[in-house]
């Protein structure tokens, strides 16, 4: 049986299940106890050729035989994690005769998880759904604590809300077949949680020739030690308005400008917050906050994660600044999470823009000049 933790959000708690063949272990019980007659996985369609066998055959066995299920699917890309995808996504399951007693399944990355909920959220009222990781990052991160939603054109997820899911079911066997690059992608949120809370993860990092793990590397220790911190966390601050859910998204103030400026191509998100967070190092450092030097471990720690970026990037810390401050135009307040000392992260406004720009400028000449 895998190991079990429960995320408690207000009323709502729920289980993230994590191990290799959790869905076979966990799906079909689940399934008794939901009890849906209709359950709609909604994914991509490269997912469900690879693994939607395995995921039918673990559904079906815990359905009546009366059960049904029927797939969503829509293209890979943060650029379909739009309201109109959402929208034929209502299509789809009214057609489909999908009523409020359903279960909509969310089986794919951050973006599917995200359109996935807002779908299961709003479709008459809200319905009842799963979160099925199948990417580091989602694992680790997004598929916990009930942030739904989608992005405009002006901004990523500016319509979303939150609904939290039945459960959290990771399967780490799907990991196998990850692109490396988007397991790199996957281990720069698993080092902010080092930095922010856990120097095992960090001494672990830190001990992986050529700074990632090898090829039969188990994740699921590490993976359920990550989201044993995101639970936690979404637990002190639900709704993200106590400044306890906000400190993770260190490296994110950078990260987000950097994504923007480089019309989110070129840097995946785990890369553009792994150089955020290499940014904030120096930020701390420099701008004396910092009791204890912070810039050469980040470094150490996430330079090796950033080897598939493309160099050069061809964009300014001048331009970079501008995305920030487009931001700040937008009501949002330009705030930084930075590290104190190891693990005692805090939240700071207002910094010189000139001590920003120069983190920035030092950050993208590491970035060029490493591996
Ligand atoms: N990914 C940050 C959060 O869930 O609050």
């Amino acid at each position: 049986m895998p190991a079990e933790l429960m995320v408690r959000a207000g009323e709502k708690e729920y289980p993230v299940l994590v191990g290799k063949g959790t869905y076979e272990e966990a799906v079909p019980g689940i399934m008794r106890r939901l009890k849906p007659a209709c359950v709609s996985v909604v994914s991509h369609p490269a997912l469900q050729e690879m693994h939607g066998g395995a995921l039918e055959k673990a559904i079906i066995e815990g359905l009546p035989s009366s059960g049904r299920i029927i797939w969503f699917t829509f293209p890979e890309g943060e650029e379909n994690k739009t309201l109109v995808t959402v929208m034929a996504g209502y299509r789809f399951l009214l057609e489909k005769g999908f009523t409020r007693e359903d279960l909509v399944l969310a089986f794919g990355g951050g973006v599917v998880g995200d359109l996935a909920g807002f779908l299961a959220a709003t479709y008459m009222r809200g319905v009842r759904y799963l979160q099925l990781p199948t990417t580091l990052m989602s694992m680790v991160d997004s598929s916990i604590g009930g942030k739904t939603g989608v992005d405009l054109p002006e901004g990523k997820n500016i319509v979303g809300c939150f609904h939290h899911p039945e459960a959290v079911i990771a399967d780490v066997s799907v990991l196998a077949t990850l692109p490396g690059r988007e397991v790199l992608n996957g281990l720069a949120e698993v080092a902010k949680y080092g930095f922010l809370y856990d120097p095992e993860i960090l001494r672990e990092m830190e001990g992986w020739p050529e700074g990632r793990p090898g090829g039969e590397y188990d994740f699921a220790p590490l993976v359920r030690r990550c989201a044993a911190h995101k639970a936690r966390v979404v637990g002190e601050d639900e709704r993200d308005l106590r400044g306890i859910r906000a400190l993770l998204n260190y490296g994110h103030t950078f990260g987000h400008a950097l994504e923007a400026a480089l019309g989110y191509r070129m840097l995946r998100h785990g890369e553009a917050v792994a150089l955020g967070m290499i940014m904030a190092s120096r930020l701390a450092e420099w701008s004396g906050l910092a009791r204890t030097p912070l810039v050469e471990r980040h470094l150490r720690v996430l330079l090796p994660l950033l080897r598939e970026v493309p160099r050069p990037l061809n964009i300014s810390s001048r331009e970079i600044l501008r995305f920030m401050e487009a931001d700040k135009k937008k009501g949002q307040a330009l705030r930084f999470v930075l590290l104190k000392d190891w693990q005692s992260p805090v939240l700071v406004e207002s910094l010189a823009s000139d001590l920003v720009e120069e983190a920035v400028q030092e950050s993208l000449r590491d970035l060029s000049e490493g591996e």
